[in-house]
């Protein structure tokens, strides 16, 4: 596996790995209406084109296939997803820890995420320490995340 930064080639692959990893991971704790709101699987290819140009993810890949990728911008992870098929071999760990090399060299302290409740643990078993509880509002449901933060560099 390497991580490389974001190369525009993979545009389409991002949501759907975005889509698919919601509908299977996520779907024990939020309901269908839920992970509908959230990732639609009607996706908008190019909001997403547009958006990657700006948050210029971290990708994890494996023979030329994306198997995670991650939002990291200032001091915050925007999205960070694992394609459900190749989750428990350590991807998450290692885009985590590259994340945290990148606070290093750029001298950021704290690294704030808002986790769903099912990446929650993953982020506490990195020190992560709840903040908030928060209750979002998405194309008419309300979605409960959590407000995460990480020190680093202290
Ligand atoms: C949570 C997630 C990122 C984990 O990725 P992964 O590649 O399966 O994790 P890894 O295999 O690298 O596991 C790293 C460590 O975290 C632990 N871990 C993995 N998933 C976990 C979870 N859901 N809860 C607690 N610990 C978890 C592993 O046991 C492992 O511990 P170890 O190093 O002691 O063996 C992945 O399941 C995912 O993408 N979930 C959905 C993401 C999501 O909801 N994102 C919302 C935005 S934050």
């Amino acid at each position: 596996m390497v991580i490389i930064n974001y190369d525009n080639k993979y545009k389409q692959d991002i949501p759907n790995l975005f889509t698919n990893t919601i509908h299977k991971t996520c779907n024990k704790d939020y309901t269908k209406e839920q992970l509908n709101a959230w990732a639609n699987p009607n996706i908008d290819y190019d909001s997403w084109e547009k958006r990657l140009d700006k948050t210029k993810p971290y990708l994890a890949v494996i023979d030329d296939i994306i198997v995670g990728f991650t939002e990291f911008y200032d001091d915050y992870i925007d999205c960070f997803y694992i394609h459900d098929a190749y989750q428990g071999q350590g991807v998450g760990k290692a885009l985590m820890t590259y994340i945290i090399n990148e606070t290093r060299e750029k001298n950021i302290k704290t690294i704030r995420v808002n986790a769903s409740i099912t990446a929650k643990s993953f982020f506490e078993s990195f020190g992560f320490v709840q903040i908030k509880k928060n209750s979002v509002e998405r194309n008419n449901q309300v979605l409960v995340n959590y407000s995460l933060e990480l020190e680093v560099n202290n």
